[in-house]
């Protein structure tokens, strides 16, 4: 089967820093969900932003759906279409709606308002939010903050949903629910690529992936 998402030969540097990533390859199917491990510095964050097509590799190519990604400006389209983002640090409006922040990536894709606040509701609910969706995300705490970006990734249907450290911050207990709300509220054709040190994210991943010396080594689950 095509997979999703795939990276042929891919190498980066920073400038004329040291390689970050040298000669890797990666191929991520619809559905599974893939975690990517590996310590500090090397090169999680990087790889999940070529993936996501935030950065352009020093070298190498990146698939989607079999077609390789041009290097031209039709990148900034298939980025918002294929792609969704559960960041560590959260990136909310904080004054308004955890409803408004849900619907916002829905609105950007040019959804109708009334729609678009439908399908925010329900992602809403299918991460236990529903009786906060009129609250200000100022009035909500890490956890429930994290719910709504998870709510607001999901709802837009990617193709591919990409979580840098989705539990970093988060104690063992909420760590648990945001996971949970993850797992709830993700198609079932929708991938995932996290990056994490949390093995309790890893375990509930299909496949563990660690990041050694710039390149990915599959490990044993
Ligand atoms: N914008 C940048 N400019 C220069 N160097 C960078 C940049 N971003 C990352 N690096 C370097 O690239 C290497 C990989 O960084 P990256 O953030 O991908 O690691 P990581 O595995 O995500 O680490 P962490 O677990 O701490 O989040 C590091 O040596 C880092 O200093
Ligand atoms: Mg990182």
């Amino acid at each position: 089967m095509t997979a999703a998402v795939a990276l042929e030969g891919v190498w980066h540097r920073y400038g004329s820093g040291p390689w970050v990533l040298e000669g890797l390859d990666l191929e991520v199917a619809a559905g599974e969900a893939v975690a990517v491990m590996g310590p500090s510095g090397s090169g999680k964050t990087t790889l999940l932003s070529i993936v996501g097509l935030l950065t352009e590799p020093t070298r190498g190519r990146v698939r989607l759906g079999g077609v390789p990604v041009p290097r031209s400006r039709r990148r900034d389209r298939l980025r918002a279409g294929w792609f969704a983002w559960v960041f560590q640090t959260v990136n909310v409006l904080g004054h308004r709606t955890a409803e408004d922040n849900t619907a916002l990536g829905l609105l950007a894709r040019g959804v109708p308002r009334e729609e678009a606040t439908r399908q925010a509701r329900a992602a809403l609910g299918q991460v236990g939010l529903a009786e906060r969706a009129g609250s200000p995300v100022v009035d909500l705490s890490g956890g429930e903050l994290q719910r709504v970006c998870i709510a607001r990734a999901v709802a837009a249907a990617p193709k591919v949903v990409l979580a840098d450290e989705p539990t970093g911050q988060l104690d063992h207990a909420t760590s648990v629910r945001v996971l949970d709300a993850l797992w709830a509220a993700r198609r079932p054709d929708t991938a995932l690529v996290v990056a994490t040190h949390d093995p309790q994210v890893a375990e509930r991943c299909g496949r563990i992936l660690r990041l050694v010396d710039g390149r990915l080594i599959e490990e044993p689950t």
